[in-house]
C-alpha cells in the first residue's frame, strides 16, 4: 500500500514552554485532523508568580529548564514510547515570551538531533487554534473565536497554515480584563477563574457597565472602557463587601457575554459571506478564557440562533498544554512541513500576516 502524505500515522512529541506552564506530551495522528492523546503533563508555575500578580518572565524561564527534562521523559513513559517510536519533535516557537520559548525550542532541537529526528517549530496560537482535531475530529474550515491572556481574534481558519483576521481587539485581550478586574478586587492571580467563581453568586445586573463596541460593522472588540467603569463603581463603594465583590464580578462577565455574543454574530455573517461550503458553519472556542462556563453558555445560546455548530475544547486543552503542540506537529509533518534547527524564537507570531498589527496581535497567547 502506498503511504501518502493524508493517511500517514504519526507519534509526535510536543513541547511548550511559552509562557507559564511547563508541558510535555505525546500525541499520534491517526489521519487528517484526526489525532489522539496519548500523554499530557503540564506543569503550572502557579506559585512561582503567585507573589508578584502575574507572570515573571526569568522566573518563567529558570522554572522551564528546571522541570522540562523530567516532563518529557514522563511524558514518553505515560504513552509507552520509546525514543525509536516517535517520528518528530515539535516545539512551541513562539508566540510568547522569549526566555521561556527559547528554553523548549533548544531542548527540542537537541533531542532531534541527538535522534535524527525530524524537527518542527509550532505557532502556540495555530495549536489553540486546531486543537478541536484533537478533541473533535473537526477539520477546516471554521470561525474560530481565541481568547486568552494575551489575544482576543475572530479569524477564519482555511486550513492548516492559513488564517484570516476578521477581528481583534483594539486594547485589552478578555482574558486580560478578567485578570486585571480579579486584581483591581483584591482576588488572587490568575484572575480569570476567580472571577467566574464570584459572579455565580452575585447579581449580573446590579451594576451598569458598558457594553463597548456592540453594533460595529467590524467584529472588533475593545475592553479597555469596561474595566475603567468597573474600576469607578468599585472605588465609589471601598470598602467592598463580598455581595460587592460577587455582583461586580456577575455583572462584568454579563457585560463580556454581551459584548463577545454581539461580536461573534457579526463574525459568523462575515464568515457565511466569504465560506460557503456547506456543513462548514462551525464556532470554534479557543484559548484560556474558553473555560469559562457563562461565556460558553452564551456563545451555545447564539450557535443555536445561528445554526453554527459549537467545539470547545475541555478545560485541559483550552488552557496552554503539550498535546495540542505535538498535534499542529503531527500535522504539519504528515504535510513534510518540517523546520530547520536554525528556526529562531519569535515573541510576535501572528496568525495572519496580512492582517493590520493590532495591540497583542500575536505577541503573547
Ligand atoms: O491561553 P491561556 O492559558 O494562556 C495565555 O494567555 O498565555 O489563557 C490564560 C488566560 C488568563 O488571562 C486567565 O485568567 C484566563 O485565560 N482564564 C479565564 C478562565 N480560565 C482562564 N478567564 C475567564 N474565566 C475562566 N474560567
Ligand atoms: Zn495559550
Amino acid at each position: 500500500m502506498t503511504i501518502t502524505s493524508d493517511n500517514r500515522k504519526l507519534r509526535v512529541l510536543g513541547i511548550e514552554t511559552s509562557c507559564d506552564e511547563t508541558a510535555a506530551a505525546v500525541v499520534v495522528r491517526r489521519g487528517p485532523f484526526q489525532g489522539e492523546i496519548l500523554s499530557n503533563l503540564v506543569r503550572a508555575q502557579l506559585d512561582e508568580h503567585a507573589a508578584f500578580g502575574g507572570v515573571v518572565p526569568e522566573i518563567a524561564a529558570r522554572a522551564h529548564v528546571e522541570v522540562l527534562d523530567k516532563l518529557v521523559a514522563q511524558s514518553l513513559e505515560q504513552a509507552d514510547t520509546a525514543w525509536d517510536d516517535l517520528d518528530g519533535i515539535a516545539a512551541t516557537a513562539g508566540p510568547g515570551l522569549l526566555g521561556g520559548v527559547l528554553v523548549g525550542l533548544m531542548t527540542a532541537k537537541a533531542i532531534a538531533s541527538a535522534r535524527h529526528l525530524p524537527f518542527i517549530a509550532v505557532n502556540h496560537l495555530e495549536a489553540h487554534a486546531l486543537t478541536p482535531g484533537l478533541t473533535d475530529g473537526l477539520a477546516p474550515p471554521y470561525l474560530l473565536l481565541l481568547v486568552s491572556g494575551g489575544h482576543t481574534q475572530l479569524l477564519i481558519v482555511h486550513d492548516l497554515g492559513s488564517y484570516e483576521r476578521l477581528g481583534t481587539t483594539l486594547d485589552d485581550a478578555l482574558g486580560e480584563a478578567f485578570d486585571k478586574t480579579a486584581k483591581l478586587l483584591g482576588l488572587p492571580y490568575p484572575g480569570g477563574p476567580e472571577v467566574e467563581v464570584q459572579a455565580s453568586s452575585g447579581d449580573t445586573k446590579r451594576f451598569h457597565l458598558p457594553r463597548p463596541m456592540t453594533g460595529r460593522e467590524t467584529p472588533d472588540f475593545s475592553f479597555a472602557g469596561l474595566k475603567t467603569a468597573l474600576r469607578r463603581q468599585a472605588e465609589q463603594r471601598v470598602p467592598l463587601s463580598s455581595t460587592d465583590i460577587a455582583d461586580l464580578c456577575a455583572s462584568f462577565q454579563q457585560a463580556v457575554g454581551d459584548v463577545v455574543s454581539d461580536r461573534t454574530a457579526k463574525a459568523m455573517e462575515l464568515y457565511e459571506a466569504k465560506v460557503s461550503l456547506p456543513n462548514a458553519r462551525a464556532l470554534v472556542v479557543a484559548g484560556g478564557v474558553a473555560a469559562n462556563q457563562a461565556l460558553r453558555v452564551r456563545l451555545e445560546q447564539l450557535c443555536a440562533e445561528k445554526g453554527f455548530s459549537l467545539h470547545v475544547p475541555p478545560v485541559s486543552l483550552c488552557t496552554d498544554n503539550g498535546a495540542m503542540i505535538a498535534w499542529v506537529g503531527a500535522e504539519r509533518l504528515a504535510r513534510g512541513l518540517t523546520d530547520g534547527f536554525d528556526f529562531p524564537g519569535r515573541a510576535r507570531w501572528p496568525l495572519d500576516p496580512k492582517a493590520a498589527p493590532a495591540i497583542g496581535a500575536g505577541a503573547k497567547a
